[in-house]
């Protein structure tokens, strides 16, 4: 006999509490049939206004709504915290796993048998499947899609990788303050995420490399009506799903995982998705960690030429092929077998994808870039780890040693980075402290910093750049990135002063600070911690309790599940 549905137990009785849950209910309009025992679906909407990435999203909520009722299912939308990449202070990262507490609580307080997670700038793909993951209720994601590609006067531009573009380009004169109105213009002209391959648009390709999203959910633009299709029937599949009950915890598997990581490669995906792997297998209990990236990565080509590694844009990716096409070409690599949302396995949803522009999605005997993975460097100066994305920087760098100029934190930098007065060469490695997870506080993305003016001024447009922070998945350059332990923390980071040589050597995948063991020590004898940034309030709960970069910047404490038990009544 099949289970009761989890929903009975606040609608199907007969008893006060059940026309107290119902009764309210009805408020809204609701005829009596719906609490007959059909599957109630949550629509989790990170909708507003201040995350324009997710502007549309009560539209498009509107579509899942009218699949799970296609599908004979009761949708309840609500409403979780929304975190907008480009407004939100100090940084969004601050608040991932706030959001994701958000989210875990408010589908196991309420009467869900299942989820559709509406998510689309960049933490909100994380902050919900960390929340759901740790309920582990039949869950679906559906992504908003990216915007159209922007055109400026002929030329294709894209969120975020424009912006640093032009940064650049007006420290050297190249572009007027004038034009610049103009280009901002031109890069943010329709409803959706970022439209490069940034951390929101290779978060919306992990959720369907990780099986969580449905095909073709990585790259439909947020306007194309084919995006408001893959909402509508994500609405009628969660149905199926509860009646199947196909939890998370069956797709979200290892093997899950490790194909994600390999996409990553082959997509050229964001550094970022490294963290929010790491925590989002956490929540679910997989064991993964840096090290699985690095092997899993270390020789996928990256067959995707889009920005800001290469050339193209979201929008074109999807009329190649999308990422079905990219999986295709390199299947032998994935583990075929793995379940997906839609109850196929990963393979019979990719096999017969076609791929229709090999300028877009290279072939993998002709990849766009050798090298698409994340490399994992290690050493004296990073003992846990930190990354670096070898398609977003300048091969010559790749081995390289130089004299460091240190720049204590982002105030530090900011005050000093263009003085004339800077004694830096193009050889040199910039080093910026303090901005990881604790130090900032909240991990913002800062680690790709642009060079000093007079250096730019030359022409020269790269140099080893290393920090505790992450960077924008928009965001290109030799950029050493993730180091942990952080500054903050203690970390070798922290001891390091300018002229100190510094080696990283990608191939090796090491990173080596040129200091002797007895100097190094003298050196933290003298250290001393940060004052703290908050002696109340989330600041404060999440300062004392995240983990470090190499464990994916979860609270201590929110790793693992609660599963979604149901709580005893309130009445
Ligand atoms: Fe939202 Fe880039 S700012 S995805």
């Amino acid at each position: 006999m099949k289970k009761p549905l989890r929903s009975t137990q606040w609608f199907g009785r007969t008893d006060r509490d059940a026309i107290t849950h119902r009764s309210w209910m009805k408020n809204q309009g609701i005829p009596h049939d719906q609490f007959d025992g059909r599957p109630v679906i949550g629509i989790c909407n990170t909708w507003s206004q201040v995350t324009p990435c997710n502007a549309h999203f009560r539209e498009l909520a509107q579509h899942v709504r009218d699949g799970v009722l296609d599908a004979g299912g009761f949708p309840l939308e609500f409403p979780v915290m929304s975190l907008g990449e480009t407004l939100m202070r100090p940084t969004t990262m601050l608040f991932r796993n706030q959001a994701a507490m958000d989210v875990e609580e408010s589908i196991r307080a309420n009467p869900f048998d299942g989820v559709v997670l509406l998510m689309g700038c960049d933490k909100t793909t994380p902050a919900l499947l960390m929340g759901a993951a740790s309920c582990d209720l039949p869950a679906i994601g559906v992504s908003g899609g990216p915007m159209l590609n922007g055109k400026y006067r002929g030329t294709e531009i894209g969120s975020g990788t424009m912006v640093w573009k032009i940064t650049e380009m007006l420290k050297t004169g190249e572009m007027k303050p004038a034009d610049m109105l103009e280009v901002e213009s031109c890069m943010s002209r329709s409803a959706g995420h970022c439209m490069t391959m940034g951390t929101a648009s290779t978060m919306a390709s992990m959720v369907e490399a990780l099986g969580m999203g449905l095909p073709t959910n990585a790259a439909i633009p947020a306007v194309d009506s084919r995006r408001r299709v893959l909402a509508r029937m994500a609405g009628r599949r969660i149905v199926e799903m509860v009646h199947e009950d196909l939890r998370m915890s069956k797709i979200l598997t290892r093997k899950a995982f490790e194909n994600a990581i390999m996409v990553n490669g082959a997509i050229g995906g964001s550094t970022n998705a490294v963290v929010h792997l790491l925590a989002i297998a956490g929540r679910i209990g997989v064991d993964l960690t840096l090290d699985d990236w690095d092997r899993l990565g270390r020789n996928m080509p990256c067959l995707v030429d889009l920005q800001p590694s290469g050339k193209y844009l979201m929008e074109d990716f999807y009329y190649a092929g999308g990422l079905p096409a990219v999986m295709k070409e390199i299947g032998k690599h994935l583990h075929k077998k793995a379940l997906t949302a839609n109850g196929r396995t990963i393979w019979d949803n990719v096999k017969d994808a076609v791929n229709y522009n090999e300028d877009v999605i290279t072939p993998l005997g002709k990849p766009f870039k050798p090298q698409g993975g994340i490399a994992v460097l290690k050493g004296n100066l990073a003992p846990s780890g930190c990354v670096l994305k070898p398609s977003a920087a300048t091969p010559a760098l790749m081995k390289h040693k130089g004299r460091a100029i240190v720049f204590e934190d982002i105030d530090d930098l900011n005050a000093r980075i263009d003085d004339p007065k800077l004694d830096v060469d193009a050889d040199c490695v910039l080093v910026l402290k303090n901005c990881g997870p604790k130090g900032y506080p909240g991990f913002p993305e800062v680690g790709n910093f642009a060079l000093p003016a007079k250096i730019l001024k030359k022409g020269i447009t790269d140099m080893v750049r290393i920090s505790d922070a992450r960077m924008s998945g928009t965001a290109y350059g030799t950029v050493v990135l993730h180091t942990a332990p952080e500054a903050a923390a203690g970390g070798p980071l922290a001891l390091v002063r300018s002229g100190d040589l510094i080696e990283i050597d990608v191939e090796k995948r090491k990173i080596q600070l040129h200091v002797s063991d007895a100097e190094l020590a003298r050196r933290k004898l003298a250290w001393k911690p940060l004052p703290p940034h908050s002696d109340r309030g989330w600041v404060k709960l999440y300062c004392d309790t995240v983990l470090q970069a190499d464990r994916g910047v979860d609270l201590d404490f929110l790793v693992g599940q609660s599963g979604a038990k149901v709580g005893r009544e309130s009445h």
